[in-house]
């Protein structure tokens, strides 16, 4: 039987333990194509070595995952080919300036008119003006979006932010979701990771919390309201934060 590959991530039963450490225990989820896919969880709970496994950059010991219908063990060549990694600790190479990284990236990834390209980058990103400084000089925020501007570069099919705006004051935050949102909006998958509610609230179309190894809750904003029934207080109904689900959830009531 043919079906229409809609599902862009297929993630089934993966473990990984770094010598004694069992970080994941059998961990499942989708990612629709277009979508943007928010992996939730505290420091430490896997989100980083999920992210490896999904790009190629480790192995699992065992599961499977499929990216754009390649399995990322056998397929590693054509996983690679239609993915993006922005990493946790930016990329950027700081003794090149911005005009200079996103021209190399344009080079590895032998696209036709490298310059033009990083042109066109600078400006969607708003750092024309800073184009040919080199990176050590740029704040937090805008080595953030040069880091994403790279990992664009060639248009990727699916792009996997790895805490993409850790670090970064309230105003660079909500010029990164802005980017996300338009990525989804043109098409582009998105996979994140935060440790940032209100992020996966405002960004994902669907959220997965990675706990103890496992996804132990995976839905829409409203889904996963409905696991968490609101508070009665009086006659006033309040709505729970994603913040205290998440917290409900993994089991740390006491701390509301
Ligand atoms: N190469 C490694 N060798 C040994 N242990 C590791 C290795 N990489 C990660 N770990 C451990 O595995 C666990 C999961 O790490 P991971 O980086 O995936 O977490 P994370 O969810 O991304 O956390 P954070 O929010 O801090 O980025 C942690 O306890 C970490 O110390
Ligand atoms: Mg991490």
């Amino acid at each position: 039987m043919k079906t229409v590959q809609t599902k862009t991530i297929q993630v089934k039963g993966l473990q990984k333990t770094y010598k004694q450490l069992h970080v994941l225990k059998g961990v499942d989820f989708e990612v629709e194509k277009g979508s943007i896919f928010a992996l939730l969880g505290s420091n430490g709970a896997g989100k980083t070595t999920t992210v490896k496994i999904l790009t190629t950059l480790l192995k699992p010991d065992s599961g499977t995952a499929t990216v754009c219908g390649f399995d990322v063990a056998s397929k590693p060549d054509h996983v690679r080919q239609s993915i993006s990694l922005t990493g946790q600790f930016a990329a950027v190479d700081e003794i090149l300036t911005g005009r200079e990284n996103l021209i190399m990236i344009a080079k590895l990834r032998h696209l036709k008119n490298p310059r033009q390209v990083a042109d066109d980058m600078l400006k969607r990103f708003g750092l024309t003006d800073a184009a040919d400084r080199k990176a050590s000089t740029y704040s937090g925020g805008m080595r953030r979006r040069l880091d994403i501007a790279l990992s664009l570069v060639g248009k990727p099919q699916v792009i996997f932010l790895d805490e993409p705006t850790t670090g970064l004051d309230p105003e660079a935050r909500i010029e990164v979701w802005k980017i996300v949102k338009e990525l989804a909006g043109g098409g582009t998958t998105v996979f994140l990771t935060t440790q940032y509610l209100d992020e996966a609230e405002q960004l994902a179309d669907r959220i997965a919390i990675l706990h103890e190894g496992r996804i132990i809750a995976n839905g829409t904003l409203e889904e996963l309201k409905k696991l968490f029934p609101p508070a009665k207080a009086e006659y006033v109904e309040k709505q729970p934060s994603l913040e205290e689900i998440f917290l409900a959830i993994i089991g740390k009531k006491e701390a509301m």
